[in-house]
Parts: C-alpha cells; structure tokens; sequence
C-alpha cells in the first residue's frame, strides 16, 4: 500500500473529472492521500474532499504564489479550518523565488506567521521551497520549527542540505522528477538521506514521472516514485512502499 504524502485533488485540472480520477485511487495500492490546500479556497476544498472520502487527509495554508492574498482574517479562517480532525498539517507554505508572483518580503511574513500557527496548533508544516534553500532554512531554525515537525515537500536542493535537514529532524519527500533522466543530483539526494526520512509523493496535478511525463499526474503514479527509490537504494519496492507508509502515518498523525 502507498501513501501519496502529497496530492492536489482538489486542482481545476481535476474539476472535468475529479470522481473518476477519485475512483482509480480508490481501485489501485494508493491507500492514503493527503490533500494541501494552495490558498484559502484550495484549503476549504481540500477539508470537503476529507469530508467526503475516509482515505482522503487535508492540511490548511497558504503557497508563497498567492501570500499576497492573506489577511489577518483569512488566516482566522484557516486557523479554525485546521482544528477540523482529518486536518494533519500547516501547507503548504514557504518561499518560492523562481516565480516570485508574491513579494519577497510579503512571503516571509505569511511563511511566519503561518509556522507560528502551525506550532501554536502543534501541527506539523509541509514546506514548498523554490530556489530559497537559505531563507526557508533560516526562518525554520529561528521559529523553532523542527519540534513540531518539518516535512520538505518535493525536495530539490542539494545532498549536502539534504543531511542537514535530516539532522534537524526533517522529514524529506521525493517526487515524480528523481525518475527523470537528468536527476543525477536528487539520486544522489536520495542515496544519502536514510529511508526512515522519506515519504513519497506526486504534486499532482504536476511533476508526472517517468513514463507519462508531460502528461496530467495522478496519485496512482506514485508507484514510479516507489519504484526508483527502490532501485537507487538497491532495496524491495515493499520495503520503500511499507516505510514511506509508516513515516507519514506518523508524521501527519494517522492511525
Ligand atoms: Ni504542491
């Protein structure tokens, strides 16, 4: 069974046909999802689709993408959303300067404020970090993030970062792009990162892996990413599906 540590159902590339997408998940080994919210409508959406379906958790927050969308009130509003029980997570959440369709300044001060949250919740963040490997690290020391858990969402940076995260306790999870030809540096990242840190995820609607790159992503992909890590750490496919499972029930606190 797999957990897709990471899945946009409630995405508009799904709007046409969310149930049967819904329904192959249900039909395949996928057996747990967890939805984030990208902005304030995304997060009630995510909560519904937890509503609706047992296998389907949400986490609550806001993307760098759209800070410049948060207000006091809103973040009101998602702080109540995430005392909801099948709520497990603050995300996701971070820095994104590749796009930078939000200010510089105005995502750290949402980033912040919504660690603070996250900690004064005791819920654990799943951080999106963009070509801001220094800034996201800084702001996770000096808000104390690690106690109440950091999970790095489709990690990217470096192996070297990597160990440092894992030494601060983090949780790392890997992607549909460690399948793609040119992941020199992510095989490398997974490697050395010890399998009691990593989850597994697919960002759909995005990053689709190997074989259908190019195409829409869906969690039942996240076999690929299963597959690869597997055979970068010279392990069974059950071993990698069988710990990622266990390492995210745990961290997003599911029985
Ligand atoms: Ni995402």
């Amino acid at each position: 069974m797999l957990f897709d540590s990471h899945a946009h159902l409630d995405s508009h590339k799904f709007d046409g046909d969310r149930e049967a997408v819904i329904k192959r998940i249900m039909e395949s080994e996928v057996s747990l999802v967890l939805n984030p919210g990208a902005d304030y409508e995304s997060s009630i959406n995510a909560v519904e689709l937890s509503d609706k379906y047992d296998f389907i958790y949400a986490a609550v927050g806001v993307h760098p993408h759209e800070a410049k969308t948060l207000d006091d009130m809103m973040l009101g509003l998602i702080k109540a959303m995430a005392r909801k029980k099948k709520v497990k997570a603050i995300g996701e959440i971070g820095l994104d300067y590749h796009y930078d369709f939000s200010p510089r300044d105005v995502q750290k001060y949402w980033f912040r404020k919504q660690l603070q949250l996250a900690k004064e919740l005791k819920l654990p963040v799943i951080i999106h970090d963009r070509e801001a490997n220094q800034d996201v690290m800084d702001i996770l020391k000096e808000e104390n993030q690690f106690e109440t858990g950091v999970l790095m969402h489709c990690y990217s940076g470096s192996a070297e970062l990597a160990r440092q995260y894992i030494k601060l306790g983090a949780y790392l999870s890997i992607a549909g792009p460690v399948t793609f030809k040119n992941a020199r540096k992510l095989v490398e990242v997974v490697e050395s990162v010890p399998l009691d840190r990593l989850m597994i995820e697919t960002d759909s609607p995005y990053l689709t892996p190997h074989p259908y790159r190019g195409k829409r992503n869906e969690s039942t992909y996240v076999k690929y990413v299963c597959e690869k890590i597997a055979e970068i750490k010279g392990i069974s496919y059950e071993e990698v599906a069988q710990k990622t499972m266990e390492n995210a029930k745990k961290y997003f606190n599911i029985d």
